[in-house]
């Protein structure tokens, strides 16, 4: 986006402000359709961007959507997705996320255990039906060169693939079950197109095994996926050719064995990082013992990932000030306005040495992780808004917070005499 647009939006909508190119989440999003064999669907992972405009975008493009709690849901269908295109991964569903999975009869429930696969039966058969589930396995092996790997190692993701027979074959016996199918999610952030293949491949061999071994059909598998984007100095882009004819050759093998099955990807990273930026105000520019700070009106709470406080990224987001790019720049940290020091959201960045209260930072690749997987309650600041670029115009997506909702859903507790007067004013 050019520095003047970036500019009108901010004066526009306010800082902070997260605004994403619509035109780079298109461009993502073929790419990744690119790469897959017309079979596959590609379900977007709502957790990593939970705007319904932008799901919205997705389900016009022809992708599918996989969430993973009662709020997303209500997201991916007030979107419009239909409930035979949506499924659900969460290690920790609740009997009412079961329920309502239920009530609007979703493709998938991607059950994580075999306790969640007996309440997804018990619950179905109360009402005379059957809950479609697929069975997510935890593998042995987790994917070399994930930057986030959730499988090969203890967590607590999908039916660990020691015991999966015994654990399958108890699903398959349970009334008010159907078992479609299987899934894998080994891990985000592979940017080597070899690794995602070989899950694949491995995925795949196990899924075959498993179903002629327990006599179920694959209806349906979810391979996941864990595309990577490049964030860092020295880190190379998924090679998308290589990824294409990857999963082709892949395709002519086993093809023809899952005519019939619904092949589903997962993706978040992939098809929205690249498109957000983040845009925070510099208030004040000052020194403490030799170091430089720039304290600014949006930081950790809003933009976590970008101060290290998630798993995987251990370095800072590539940021710019406004207009100020290509001069001279000296070690600057980028703070924002939380009591607390680990809320620097660039640690000693190279920023123009000319950065003055006014001006913009501009941190990129901020679209998928950023305001969701923040903080937001910390200091009770307002939420920043959420703009998209779509075919020349901008839409507000998310309108900024407002002061008041500090106090949303709080009450002062009525019945205590001391706290009367102050009851009186909150309501
Ligand atoms: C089950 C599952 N699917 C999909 C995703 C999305 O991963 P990514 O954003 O790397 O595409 C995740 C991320 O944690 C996940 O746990």
């Amino acid at each position: 986006m050019k520095e003047e647009e970036i500019r009108g939006l901010a004066s526009r909508y306010g800082t902070p402000l997260y605004s994403y190119d619509g035109e780079i989440i298109h461009r993502q999003y073929r790419l990744l359709r690119g790469c897959l064999p017309e079979a596959f669907d590609i379900f977007y992972s709502v957790k990593c961007n939970p705007l319904a405009g932008v799901c919205g975008l997705f389900r016009q493009w022809g992708a599918r959507i996989e969430v993973a709690s009662l709020g997303e849901l209500h997201i991916a269908l007030s979107a419009g997705f239909r409930p035979r295109d949506i499924v659900f991964t969460s290690p920790g569903k609740t009997r009412a996320e079961l329920e309502a999975a239920l009530d609007h009869g979703i493709y998938s429930i991607n059950v994580e255990s075999v306790a969640e696969a007996a309440l997804a039966g018990e619950l179905a058969l109360a009402r005379g039906e059957t809950a479609r589930i697929a069975v997510r396995i935890h593998p042995n092996s987790g994917m070399q060169g994930a930057g986030l790997k959730m499988a090969g190692v203890p967590t607590p993701f999908g039916i660990d693939q020691t015991g999966i027979d015994e654990a399958i074959a108890a699903i398959s016996a349970m009334p008010g079950v159907a078992l479609i199918g299987l899934h894998v999610f080994t891990g985000s952030q592979i940017l080597d197109a070899d690794v995602i293949v070989r899950g694949m491949r491995d995925t795949i061999n196990l899924a075959l095994e498993l179903s002629e071994r327990h006599g179920f059909g694959l209806q349906f598998l979810d391979l996941g996926g864990g595309f990577g984007v490049p964030y860092f100095a020295g880190e190379t882009a998924l090679d998308t050719d290589r990824l294409r004819e990857g999963i082709l050759e892949l395709w002519e093998e086993y093809g023809a064995r899952l005519a019939g099955t619904r092949i589903g990807v997962e993706s978040g990273r992939f098809l929205m990082a690249e498109s957000g930026v983040f845009l925070t105000k510099a208030l004040y520019v000052k020194e403490c013992k030799g170091a430089k700070f720039v304290v600014c009106d949006g930081g950790s709470n809003h933009h976590a990932a970008s101060a290290f406080l998630g798993r995987y990224v251990r370095n800072n987001f590539p940021m710019h000030v406004l207009g100020k790019e290509g001069g001279p720049a000296v070690e600057t940290n980028v703070v924002g306005c939380l009591c607390t020091p680990t809320d620097v959201i660039g640690q000693r960045v190279g920023l123009s040495a000319d950065v003055e209260p006014e001006d913009i930072v501009v941190v990129s690749k901020s679209g998928a992780y950023g305001l969701t997987h923040s903080p937001t309650m910390f200091l009770s600041h307002a939420l920043p808004a959420e703009v998209l670029v779509w075919e020349g115009e901008a839409h507000l997506l998310r309108e900024r917070g407002k002061t008041e909702d500090a106090m949303r859903g709080q009450r002062m507790p009525a019945a205590n005499p001391a706290f009367r007067d102050d009851y009186a004013r909150t309501v």
